[in-house]
């Protein structure tokens, strides 16, 4: 089974859904000593197959597949809905743009996505959002495949060793993309990936994985300093070559750096922490519908933003510390991740 030691390097690249991941990026990371990852939180039966093939004609290295665990979720009332609607349609961003509520499934089922993953085996299975049933963590398991969860609090974390999982994900309160708290109508603690982690590893047995505004060799050494086995890095990679961030998140987070990030609901139901924006500022007082049905209701709009190009109405997810984002291949970013890491001692 997978032990983060094996690793000639302690970096994971984080799991990124909405289409940043892929073959050739993850298999960089691998291939230069890392984990290498696949958000696929949306992704169908089909498509997580064919990626994780493709990547096993790349890479031998270790590769982790992610997935959210959904709860479930109802249409809050009609009153609800359409102050939802017309808060997104005020943006009037054209035809093209249909907003509509969506109707159920609201979400993929995790036992036909998790399919694929028993018939390829990735060495690394990883969740985000809560603990999934216990017959996927004993089928993993069976199958010679560690699995790990994100924490974003010292309870969730015992929560999850409880689970009889391998490892912890430490998520900082200054990580990119959305907040993996499991129960979103409670407090969040909001604590730095520096203090969750050291938290976490006084208090419990499982190797933890540091994430949250780690961009550089020395950020990688502070957290294993903090009792991390791993860093796990979003943010770093996404300006990376083989990252399929779109052009304006990559133009937003190397020449806007001034915006700074804010973690918001309003893209889909969800705290997510990204780029302040246009959209973000729009809908900062309105109605937004629960997660993820707020996701798919705003995916049109999101989908056309892409397709023009427009920065203001598209979710870019990012770290408090983006403004240390490097441009290069995944390769080398690894080679450079490297080199700091051993002029900190480490
Ligand atoms: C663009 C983006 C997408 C993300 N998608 C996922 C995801 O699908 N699953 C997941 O567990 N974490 C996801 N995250 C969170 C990361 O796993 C990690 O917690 C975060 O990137 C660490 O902070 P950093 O971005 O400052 O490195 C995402 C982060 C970013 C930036």
């Amino acid at each position: 089974m997978f032990n983060f030691s094996q690793l000639a390097f302690p970096v994971v690249q984080a799991p990124m859904a909405g289409g940043i991941n892929n073959p050739k990026f993850a298999a960089a990371v691998a291939n230069s000593g890392g984990v290498g990852s696949f958000g696929f939180s949306y992704s169908s039966p089909q498509k997580i197959s064919e990626d994780l093939l493709a990547t096993k004609h790349l890479t031998q290295g270790p590769i982790n597949a992610n997935f959210f665990v959904f709860r479930e979720v109802e249409l809050p009332d009609a009153g609800v809905q359409s102050n939802a609607v017309s808060a997104l349609q005020k943006l009037s961003l054209g035809d093209e743009c249909n907003i509509c509520v969506p109707s159920a499934p609201f979400y993929p089922a995790l036992e036909d996505q998790l399919r694929p993953i028993w018939t390829h085996r990735p060495q690394i299975l990883t969740f985000h959002f809560g603990i999934p049933p216990q017959g996927c963590i004993e089928h993993a398991h069976a199958l010679g495949i560690a699995v790990g969860i994100t924490a974003t609090s010292l309870g969730e974390a015992i929560e999850i060793q409880k689970a009889g999982v391998d490892f912890v994900v430490a998520q900082g309160i200054e990580a990119g993309g959305h907040r993996g708290i499991f129960d979103q109508s409670t407090q969040d603690d909001s604590l730095s990936t520096i203090d969750l982690t050291q938290m976490i590893t006084q208090n419990c047995s499982l190797p933890v994985v540091a994430a949250g505004a780690i961009m550089t060799g020395l950020d990688i050494r502070n957290v294993l300093l903090a009792g991390a086995a791993a860093a796990q890095l979003g943010t770093a990679f996404l300006c990376c070559d083989e990252a399929g961030s779109t052009l304006a998140h990559k133009d937003y987070l190397l020449n806007k750096q001034h915006r700074g990030t804010v973690l918001t609901k309003a893209f889909s139901g969800r705290m997510a922490r990204g780029i302040r924006n246009e959209f973000i500022d729009k809908l900062e007082s309105c109605q937004v519908l629960p997660f993820p049905i707020q996701n798919t209701m705003t995916a049109s709009l999101r989908q056309l933003a892409v397709k023009t190009n427009n920065g203001e109405f598209q979710s870019l997810w990012a770290g408090s510390a983006y403004s240390k984002i490097r441009k290069c291949s995944t390769t080398d970013l690894m080679k450079i991740l490297m080199e700091e890491y051993s002029a900190a001692g480490g």
